[in-house]
């Protein structure tokens, strides 16, 4: 990432706009000075509520809660990487993307591992032909050798050193199968293969490169599934087996299957159901779902109808739940005991198999079935506890349409009133009222200065040149973060949001910013610089503040010197 200069992202940033960018590929509207909006790309409406904003380059639908710069929005809408997206919007601007030194050792550490993955698999892919055993497991497990071949299926033979002497003639070749994956360090200091007499499963990434192996046993025998151990291109919980062939196969994917196996998503796929991925022996991440919103709007998983079926379910759901949002679809299908989905397909074929799909329980149905499991509703305390167990969950939604329905549903079951619960979640007001700001919507006297402040800068990266005194000094979290925000701001003086935002891709402050920067805020644009000075003047005052807490706990502790009653005396006096 950091071998494009930053100094270039930020001037591409400069020169290309964001309007241009969008209303070249989107009907885009003009609301007011600033600000157009749109239909969202990235998720179905009919009413516009992607926003784009001119003056700050940064964009958010208050609808799916996508929001970004430039790159973000050519990333998600061309399905882009990073650098292919630099590379096309500098074409577009008639730049040259310069290249440091970094980016060359970068590529020569995982190019050379992409290769010699993809001849591992090539390899594997001709073993298998020799292979009658292995191709007769196949057959067995029902595939075809079309099948085989679109996800690349090999085998590696039984034998200890058969890719090593193929590929690893070198000590350098030897260097990379070991990276790669694909061999393993004797005590003694000599290599072995990884992989031996398994059926070999090529893992893609969403670009098709090979980034890893799945090898299973032929037959019986432990462990079943052999993996790929995470190297510099292949983190497990990061990637979906089956996502690059489904994206291959569907120009827009209206759904997307999460099943558990390898076999599972090839059998579904050799029944017709092109579009199943499988998290990589892993639960699903945060990852993994954002991943996958990428591409689709519906996402069902697919669990085994058991307990541990249920509770991996559950675990999904939390994660789901803080990226749960109106215009998302989440389903959870449980298979009938002994099934799993390669079992199911193959019995019941393609047509039955969606017809279980799209019985599969909703999000709500989800949630409620499994809070009940352990309610009581016949006891009015029964009912209280099941009703403040839910309410944990439903709280941590959005406000909207999805949140209301879970409280009506909530208040039916726990035999109360809408109004009482609603009370509880401090929703006095009608939510739909609300549903545009995205309960996002603040007033300056409600928050922390720092928050405010934070807030303002964001959107407004020029206030950073109007603090005209040095900034406290103050312990909070993220105070640090604020005093880094003021320092890119001052040395790039004509920043916009968008650009700010672009200093901290894939950083861990990522999400904490587009957050800020989507804030509605009931501020007039004429009275931004006095609130950010207000909220400046109210950190020194926390700071103050600080200072005298501290000197209160010592003199309480150890006593102080005279000076030092004398500085807290003045620091009390001044406030
Ligand atoms: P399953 O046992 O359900 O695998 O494990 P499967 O794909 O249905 O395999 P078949 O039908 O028996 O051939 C689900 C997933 O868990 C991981 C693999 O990713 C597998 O696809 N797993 C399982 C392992 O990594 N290692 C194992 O030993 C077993
Ligand atoms: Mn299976």
């Amino acid at each position: 990432m950091d071998h494009i200069p930053r100094e270039f992202i930020s001037l591409l940033l400069d020169k290309v706009d964001l309007v241009d960018l969008i209303s070249a590929r989107l009907p885009i509207k003009k609301k007011s000075a600033n600000n157009f909006f749109a239909c969202c790309p990235f998720h179905n409406e009919k009413t516009p509520s992607f926003s784009v904003n001119q003056a700050k380059q940064f964009y958010y639908c208050f609808g799916c809660g996508e929001h970004g710069n430039a790159i973000d929005f050519l990333m998600k809408y061309d399905h882009l990487g990073f650098v292919e997206t630099i590379e096309t919007l500098a074409r577009q601007v008639g730049l040259e993307v310069p290249r440091t030194q970094h980016q060359e050792d970068k590529q020569d550490t995982t190019a050379p591992l992409y290769a010699i993955t993809a001849e591992a698999a090539a390899f594997y892919q001709a073993q298998l032909k020799k292979s009658p055993r292995a191709i007769d497991y196949l057959k067995q497990r029902g595939l075809s050798g079309t099948i085989a071949k679109q996800f690349g299926l090999g085998y590696a033979p039984a034998q200890w050193e058969q890719l090593l002497q193929q590929f690893g003639d070198t000590a350098q070749n030897k260097q990379k199968l070991l990276q790669a994956g694909l061999t393993i360090k004797k005590e003694d200091g000599g290599y072995y293969d990884r992989f031996r007499d398994r059926i070999m499963f090529p893992i893609h990434d969403r670009r098709g490169r090979i980034i890893g192996f799945g090898g299973r046993i032929i037959d019986q025998g432990e462990p079943k599934y052999l993996n790929s151990p995470e190297t510099p291109i292949f983190q497990k919980g990061q990637e979906l087996y089956g996502l690059y062939q489904s994206l291959q196969a569907n120009r827009k994917l209206n759904r997307l299957l999460v099943v558990e196996g390898y076999m599972d998503v090839i059998a579904l796929f050799q029944h017709g159901i092109n579009y199943a991925v499988a998290t990589l022996g892993t639960a699903t991440t945060p990852h993994h779902l954002h991943q996958l919103l990428r591409y689709t709007n519906e996402i069902i998983f697919c669990f085994d109808g058991d307990e541990a079926g249920r509770r991996a379910a559950w675990r999904a759901f939390e994660v789901v739940l803080p990226m749960m949002h109106d215009e998302l679809q989440i389903k959870f299908m449980f298979l009938p005991e002994g099934d799993d989905p390669d079992t199911l397909v193959a019995r019941e074929g393609k047509e039955r198999f969606e017809e279980q799909l799209s019985k599969a329980l909703t999000f709500t149905n989800f949630f409620f079935h499994h809070q009940l499991q352990q309610a009581d509703l016949s006891s009015m305390d029964g009912r209280a506890r099941f009703t403040a167990q839910a309410l944990v969950y439903i709280k941590q939604l959005a406000p909207g349409v999805l949140q209301e329905m879970l409280l009506d549903e909530l208040a039916k079951k726990a035999r109360i009133t809408a109004e009482q619960l609603k009370q509880q979640t401090g929703h006095t007001q009608s939510v739909s009222a609300k549903r545009i700001a995205n309960g996002r919507q603040i007033k300056s006297q409600t928050t922390t200065p720092l928050r405010l402040a934070l807030i303002l800068l964001v959107q407004h990266p020029e206030l950073a040149h109007h603090i005209s005194e040095p900034l406290p000094e103050l312990s909070l979290p993220a105070y640090p973060f604020f005093i880094k925000l003021i320092e890119i701001c001052r040395q790039h003086p004509h920043l916009t949001t968008g650009g700010l935002l672009e200093f901290w891709r894939e950083q861990k402050e990522e999400k904490l910013l587009a957050k800020l920067a989507s804030w509605e805020l009931v501020i007039p644009e004429t009275g931004v610089k006095e609130e950010f000075l207000g909220a400046i003047r109210g950190l020194t005052r926390s700071a103050h503040d600080q200072v005298i807490q501290r000197m209160l706990a010592k003199a309480a502790q150890q006593g102080l010197s005279d000076e030092e009653k004398s500085q807290l005396t003045q620091l009390i006096a001044d406030k």
